[in-house]
C-alpha cells in the first residue's frame, strides 16, 4: 500500500519526488488527470501505483488519497491557468481529511512573500503579495495552514525558490540552456545580473519525502533555497561554457516582454513579476535545514552540467 499519494505528480517536482522514494523502494501512488502522461512518466516503475482524477469531482479526490498516510499537492500549470490552484488545493485538501489522511504537504513559491522587505527573507517575513499569482499562492497556502489549525489535516507548505534542472522547461533558465546547446544568443530577462537563487529541482525531492514524515514539520510554512546567491548571466554563462559556446545576452526588457505577450499568455503574465528581477527574493532556509538536518543541495556547476547533458541527449 502507497503511503505517499503524489497529485500533480507528472510534473519536475514530481518526477524528483518519485526518484527520491524509488531510491528507497517506497511504494508510491501518482495522481493526474491523464492517463497517458502517467504512463508516460511512470509505467516502467513497478512501485508506482497510477491513479487518476479530476479536482471538480470531490469523489475522485476521496478514491485518489484513500488508504494513504499523506498527501502532496504539487499541482502547477502555467501562469495564466493559476487561478485554479486555490480551489484544487482545497479539494485536496478535503479529499485528503475525508479519506482519514494524517498529513497535506503543498508546494509553494516564494510570490505568497511579496516583495521583499529584508536582504533575507525567512518565515517571519510578512506574507503581503500585490500581485494577483502572490495572492493566489498565499490562498493555497492558508487553505493548508487553516486545515491544520482546524484539526483537519497536518498541514505543511514547503515555499521553494525558482527551478532549474534536468527536462525543467518551467524555468527563467530554459530558453538560455536551450540557446548555450547551439551557441545562440540566450533569451532572459533583464536585468541578468541582479543576485538570485535558484533551486535544482532533483534537491526538491527528497527534501518533500523529509517533510512527509518529519513530526515537527506539522503546521509549518518552510523555506527551500538555492546552494547559494547567483544570476541568470552566471548560470548561463556555465552553460555556455560547458557547450564550448561564447556567452551571448539577449536581455528580455519590458518592451520585447510586452511585445511576445501579444501571443504568449505566459510572457504576458510575467510583467507583473518582474519585481524579483530588480528586488530579489533570496530565502533563508536555515529553519528546514533546523528541522530536518542538512540539505544536501547540488551545486550550480554540477546541476548546470547534468542540465546540459539531459538537453543534448534529448535533442
Ligand atoms: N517553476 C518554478 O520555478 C517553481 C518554483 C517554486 C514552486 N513552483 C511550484 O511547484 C509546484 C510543482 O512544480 P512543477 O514544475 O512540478 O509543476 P507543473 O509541472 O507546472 O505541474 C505539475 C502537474 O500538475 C498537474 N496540473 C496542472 N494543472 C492542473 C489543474 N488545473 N488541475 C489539476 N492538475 C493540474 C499536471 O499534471 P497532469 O496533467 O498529469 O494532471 C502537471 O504535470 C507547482 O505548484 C509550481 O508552480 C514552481
Amino acid at each position: 500500500v502507497s503511503s505517499i499519494v503524489i497529485f500533480g505528480a507528472t510534473g519536475a517536482v514530481g518526477l524528483s519526488v518519485a526518484a527520491a522514494l524509488r531510491r528507497e523502494r517506497i511504494p508510491y501512488r501518482v495522481v493526474g488527470r491523464s492517463r497517458a502522461a502517467l504512463e508516460a512518466a511512470f509505467a516502467r516503475d513497478p512501485l508506482a501505483e497510477l491513479v487518476l482524477w479530476d479536482p471538480a469531482d470531490a469523489a475522485s479526490v476521496r478514491r485518489a488519497a484513500a488508504g494513504a498516510e499523506v498527501a502532496l499537492d504539487l499541482v502547477g500549470g502555467d501562469y495564466h491557468r493559476w487561478r485554479a490552484l486555490p480551489t484544487t488545493t482545497r479539494a485536496i485538501v478535503e479529499g485528503a481529511a475525508a479519506a482519514g489522511l494524517r498529513r497535506v504537504v503543498l508546494a509553494g513559491t516564494v510570490y505568497a512573500y511579496g516583495r521583499p522587505r529584508t536582504a533575507r527573507v525567512d518565515e517571519s517575513h510578512p506574507r503581503e503579495p500585490d500581485t494577483e499569482k502572490g495572492r493566489l499562492r498565499k490562498e493555497q497556502e492558508d487553505v493548508v495552514l487553516d486545515a491544520h489549525a482546524r484539526g483537519r489535516v497536518e498541514g505543511v507548505v514547503l515555499r521553494m525558490a525558482d527551478f532549474y534542472g534536468p527536462g525543467v522547461e518551467k524555468s527563467l533558465l530554459a530558453r538560455a540552456f536551450r540557446a548555450a546547446l547551439r551557441g545562440a544568443r540566450a533569451p532572459m530577462l533583464a536585468p541578468v545580473d541582479t543576485p538570485h537563487e535558484f533551486l535544482f529541482v532533483p534537491d526538491a525531492g527528497p527534501v518533500f519525502v523529509a517533510l512527509s514524515r518529519a513530526p515537527g514539520a506539522a503546521g509549518q510554512a518552510l523555506n527551500l533555497g538555492g546552494p547559494g546567491v547567483t544570476s541568470q548571466r552566471a548560470l548561463a554563462a556555465l552553460a555556455f561554457a560547458e557547450m564550448g559556446h561564447r556567452l551571448r545576452v539577449l536581455e528580455v526588457g519590458p518592451a520585447l516582454r510586452a511585445l511576445g505577450g501579444l501571443v504568449d499568455p505566459v510572457l504576458r503574465e510575467l510583467g507583473e513579476m518582474s519585481y524579483l528581477h530588480t528586488t530579489p527574493v533570496l530565502l533563508d532556509d536555515a529553519r528546514l535545514g533546523a528541522l530536518l538536518g542538512p540539505i544536501a543541495k547540488t551545486s550550480y556547476e554540477e546541476g548546470v552540467r547534468r542540465s546540459m547533458a539531459a538537453l543534448r541527449e534529448a535533442s
